[in-house]
């Protein structure tokens, strides 16, 4: 069994790393300013609260972060909004180990009771609150939502396309779009162009999350906003645009929803290097991102 110690990241709050991934489950610039940037104010929590209701979906809970960071949003806009939130998570080692200080000690009483019960008994219910946690691969899990089952706000966040391909294909992103309210918004921390043009082959909209005052000049943007309606999207700048008429922009692709990430990313390479786009080293280049 895998025991996750707490890494620090830069805004105080914990993080995990995980060794089959390689990678930090949060930014190392902050874990929980990142649920509350990138996830939370992207998807417009404070003001969909004023609804009075929010269902929430939560793409890879891992230490329920993102989850936390939605209800803290939304109950400060609108104190006795109810929500309902669905969260998908493969390893049900992580949110346990998030229930243990100093892990846990970012969030108020109340989520933190929400994730403790949610991490052990992957269910919680009071009269304003249900939280159900379904644990396997997201790409079959998804599945077992009902129909009717469509959330105002989906919280996109698996480990990197190159780690874990396998949930930033057509396919999942098609599984995921049925699952998003008319009205409602998916964030991402990606802004890749492959993912965005997964998404946009599904008939979602995209806008961007532009970069903070703290950008490094590799920086193009914090992320991805996707819904139907793209009126409450901020539209892609020209170089993010331009982005997407690159090699890079060619989507991963997982035709039955069951291939390993070293099929995926395979079949992803022979399509980009098929392809007679231009490179995304010219597209760099041009923009002066190094
Ligand atoms: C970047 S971390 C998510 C961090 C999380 N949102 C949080 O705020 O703590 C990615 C998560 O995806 C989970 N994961 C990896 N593959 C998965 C799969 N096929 N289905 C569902 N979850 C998966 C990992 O176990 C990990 O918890």
């Amino acid at each position: 069994m895998i025991s996750w110690q707490p890494q620090p990241t830069a805004d105080g709050s914990f993080t995990f790393y995980s060794e089959v991934f390689g990678e930090t489950f949060h930014s190392l610039q902050g874990a929980k300013a990142e649920a509350f940037v990138k996830f939370a104010q992207a998807t417009e929590l404070a003001q969909q609260a004023e609804r009075g209701q929010i269902r929430l979906l939560d793409v890879c809970y891992g230490l329920g972060y993102n989850t936390a960071a939605a209800i803290e949003t939304i109950w400060r806009s609108v104190p006795d909004c109810a929500i309902e939130v669905y969260g998908l998570e493969l390893d049900a080692s992580v949110p346990i180990a998030a229930t243990h200080p100093p892990v846990i000690d970012a969030w108020i009483p109340a989520v933190q009771a929400m994730l403790r019960q949610l991490a052990l008994h992957h269910h919680y219910q009071t009269s304003q609150l249900t939280a159900t946690l379904l644990i396997g691969d997201a790409r079959q899990t998804i599945q077992q939502l009902a129909p009717h089952v469509q959330a105002d706000a989906i919280l996109f966040d698996p480990f990197s396309p190159r780690r874990c391909p396998q949930l930033w294909t057509v396919e999942f992103f098609q599984q995921v779009a049925v699952r998003l309210a008319p009205t409602g918004k998916l964030a991402t921390y990606s802004r890749s162009a492959s993912v965005r043009s997964a998404l946009m082959s599904t008939g979602l909209q995209i806008g961007t999350i532009p970069l903070d005052g703290r950008a490094s000049p590799h920086e193009w943007s914090q992320g991805t906003t996707a819904s139907f309606d793209a009126s409450t999207l901020i539209p892609l700048s020209a170089m993010e645009q331009e982005h997407l008429q690159t090699r890079a922009a060619i989507p991963y692709r997982d035709p039955t929803l069951t291939d390993s990430a070293e099929q995926i990313l395979a079949r992803h390479q022979i399509e980009q290097q098929q392809s007679d786009r231009e490179s995304t080293s010219s597209w760099r280049r041009r923009w002066g991102i190094h």
